[in-house]
């Protein structure tokens, strides 16, 4: 167990009858099996939110909805800071409104993860001096719901809100906070919907083909292929924001599709003529190489044969090297210097 993990455990042992953990993508590998069975969770992932269900733990999936608590609120929020500052603002914001007074909110985070500053801007917002305790190069920080008004909403860059934030031949793209780099089209997957159209051209894929968009996003990787011809689109990710990002852009895009929630497509049964993937190789603060193996066996199980997957990934990544014991074809038709196109049949 690492040592924010433990201190995470520890925290949720002094949350009284039944604390609410907010997990983000940064408590993938808490051992759940350890996490007392009042303690009610909250994560924004699919994948940890089935293992804290599976610990026997009332979970929910939401992009960080509180409703649920509106209600009955819990008398202490733990929760392991986000690497993205809008996502931290929302958290802050909404526990504001939704707890009472004299609850807590325990952060739990990293020197140089900036729990410093979120101890002052989250004082702030809750209009109460936090507490600060230094544990090795980690911090405990604890406030306290007083029974004033909160303070001015902190700046979540209106993250419930879907907004335009690209556009797709005379469509807009929606995106919105809490989405993986939400704000822009990420350079490797633009770089993989310019060469679609010689990919298409070279396939021939029949009217109605099957295609997965593995790990989503907004969706950008679908929007582009449903631009360039007519298949059948599920697009899958872990990420609730994203999920609710993507399904957006399929309404107003009028793919043919459907936005399945799950653990790198765990639940999907396939196969599929065409995969595309952009897999992520960030796991919250750090980076998991094992991603890549993993969105790489999904892509064998889920492949149809004689199908096609095309994936992009940072030049420094040996993709080509971890396909090779999967796949009979591996080519690398396209590298620009910062990024490489992988075709694996
Ligand atoms: C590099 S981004 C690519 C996003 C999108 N395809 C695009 O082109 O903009 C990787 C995506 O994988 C998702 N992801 C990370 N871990 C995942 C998992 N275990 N299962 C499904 N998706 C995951 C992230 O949420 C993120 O949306």
């Amino acid at each position: 167990v690492s040592a924010i993990d433990s201190l995470l455990l520890a925290s949720l042992r002094q949350g009284g009858a039944s604390p609410l953990l907010v997990a983000d993508e940064n408590c993938l590998d808490l051992p759940f099996a350890s996490v007392d069975s009042g303690v009610q969770v909250l994560s924004n992932r699919y994948d940890i939110a089935a293992r804290a269900r599976r610990a026997g733990l009332t979970t929910a999936f939401s992009d960080f909805d509180f409703s649920p608590w509106q209600a009955a609120p819990p008398s202490a929020v733990v929760y392991r800071i986000s690497k993205e500052k809008p996502v931290v603002h929302h958290l802050a914001n909404r526990l504001c409104e939704v707890l009472a007074p004299g609850a807590r909110l325990v952060l739990v985070g990293g020197k140089q993860e900036g729990i410093k500053t979120f101890a002052k801007t989250l004082g702030q917002r809750f209009a109460a001096q936090a507490s600060i305790a230094k544990h090795g190069d980690n911090y405990v920080v604890s406030l306290v719901k007083p029974a004033a008004p909160c303070g001015p909403p902190l700046d979540d860059r209106d993250y419930q809100q879907l907004r335009e934030i690209a556009r797709l031949g005379d469509m807009p793209v929606y995106s919105k906070p809490g989405v993986f780099g939400w704000n822009r089209v990420d350079a490797g997957s633009a770089l993989l919907a310019g060469y679609l159209p010689s990919l298409l051209g070279a396939l021939a894929p029949q009217a109605g083909s099957t295609l997965l968009d593995l790990g989503c996003g907004y969706g950008y990787l679908s929007l582009a292929a449903h631009s360039l011809g007519s298949f059948r689109v599920t697009a899958t990710d872990n990420c609730a924001a994203a999920l609710l990002a993507c399904g957006a852009n399929f309404k107003e895009h009028g793919v043919n599709g459907e936005v399945v929630a799950a653990d790198c497509g765990d639940i999907l049964p396939g196969p599929y003529q065409l995969i595309l993937c952009n897999p992520p190789f960030h796991q919250g603060f750090h980076q998991d190489r094992g991603l890549t193996e993993k969105f790489l066996a999904t892509t064998r199980r889920l492949l149809a044969p004689g199908g096609r997957a095309l994936f992009v990934v940072n030049q420094f990544v040996p993709l080509e090297t971890l396909a090779r014991a999967r796949f009979r074809v591996v080519d690398t038709p396209v590298a620009n210097g910062s990024f490489k196109l992988v075709e694996l049949a």
